[in-house]
C-alpha cells in the first residue's frame, strides 16, 4: 500500500454572505497518496477551488480536518500553516502570476532562496521543457510558456505535492497539452504527489485516479487502468 500523503476527514466549508449560508463543501472525505496524480473533475461551483484551497494551506474549513503525513492542518495556526505550504506545497493557478520585470530564470530563482534542498532553475525549467528560454521576459512568452515557468516555479523547491487549479483553462488544447506534459513529467520525474482541477472531462484520462465533485460532495471515482499520455487527449 503506498503511504497516505494528504488525508481529508469530513470536510465542511460554509461561506457566509450577508444572511445567506453558502454550504461549498458538504463532508468531504479524500486522499492522495503519494506520488499519486489525481484529476478533481467537476462543473463550476462545485467546490473544486474551495477543497483544494484547504488541502494546500491556504484556507481552513469550518468543520472536519486535514492530515498532511501526521501533522494535522487544522490545528495549525497561520506561522505552521505557511511553513507548511512553503516547505511542501507547490501551486499552479489559472493565471500565472509572474513578476512581468524578470526573468523566467529570475521568476524561478525567487522561490530557491526561502528553499531547503532547491533544484537549480535551469533544472526546472528544463523539465518544462523551455531551456531555450531562460532569459526572456513574461511579456516575450506565450501563455503556454508563461504557465510552464509558473509550473517550473512551483516545482523547484522540489515540494511533496503538486495542486494545480484550472492550469489549462486560458490556454487553446494544444497548448494546455504542453502544460499537461509539463505536471505529468513532474509527477513521473519527481514523484511530485500531484492533484489537478478541471471541469474538462477529457483530462481526467491522464489521471491514476478521477474523483468527481458535484455541489460540494464527492460522487464518483475512477481508477485508470490505462493513463492517457497529455498529447493523446482532445478537447
Ligand atoms: N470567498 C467566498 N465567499 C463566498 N462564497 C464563496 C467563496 N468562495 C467560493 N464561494 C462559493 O462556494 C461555491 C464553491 O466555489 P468554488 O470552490 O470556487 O467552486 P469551483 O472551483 O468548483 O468552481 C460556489 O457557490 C462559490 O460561489
Ligand atoms: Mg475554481
Amino acid at each position: 500500500m503506498a503511504t497516505v500523503v494528504l488525508q481529508a476527514r469530513g470536510l465542511e466549508k460554509t461561506y457566509r454572505v450577508g444572511e445567506i449560508d453558502i454550504h461549498a463543501l458538504r463532508g468531504v472525505d479524500f486522499e492522495l497518496s503519494d506520488g499519486e496524480f489525481v484529476v478533481l473533475l467537476g462543473p463550476s461551483g462545485s467546490g473544486k477551488s474551495t477543497l483544494l484551497n484547504i488541502l494546500g494551506g491556504l484556507d481552513v474549513p469550518t468543520r472536519g480536518t486535514v492530515h498532511f503525513l501526521d501533522h494535522d492542518l487544522t490545528v495549525a495556526n497561520d506561522a505552521a500553516l505557511t511553513r507548511y505550504r512553503r516547505e511542501h506545497v507547490g501551486f499552479v493557478f489559472q493565471f500565472y502570476n509572474l513578476i512581468p520585470s524578470l526573468t523566467a530564470r529570475e521568476n524561478v530563482a525567487l522561490v530557491t532562496d526561502i528553499a531547503d534542498n532547491p533544484m537549480k532553475p535551469e533544472e526546472a525549467l528544463a523539465l518544462v521543457g523551455l531551456s531555450t528560454r531562460l532569459d526572456h521576459f513574461p511579456s516575450q512568452l506565450s501563455g503556454g510558456e508563461q504557465q510552464r515557468v509558473a509550473i517550473a516555479r512551483a516545482i523547484v523547491k522540489r515540494p511533496a505535492l503538486l495542486l494545480c487549479d484550472e492550469p489549462t483553462g486560458a490556454l487553446d488544447a494544444e497548448t494546455g497539452r504542453l502544460v499537461l506534459q509539463a505536471i505529468d513529467r513532474v509527477n513521473r520525474e519527481l514523484h511530485t504527489t500531484t492533484a489537478v482541477i478541471t471541469h474538462n472531462a477529457p483530462i481526467a484520462s491522464m489521471a491514476d485516479r478521477v474523483i468527481r465533485l458535484q455541489d460540494g460532495q464527492i460522487g464518483q471515482q475512477t481508477v485508470n487502468a490505462t493513463k492517457k499520455r497529455p498529447e493523446e487527449l482532445t478537447w
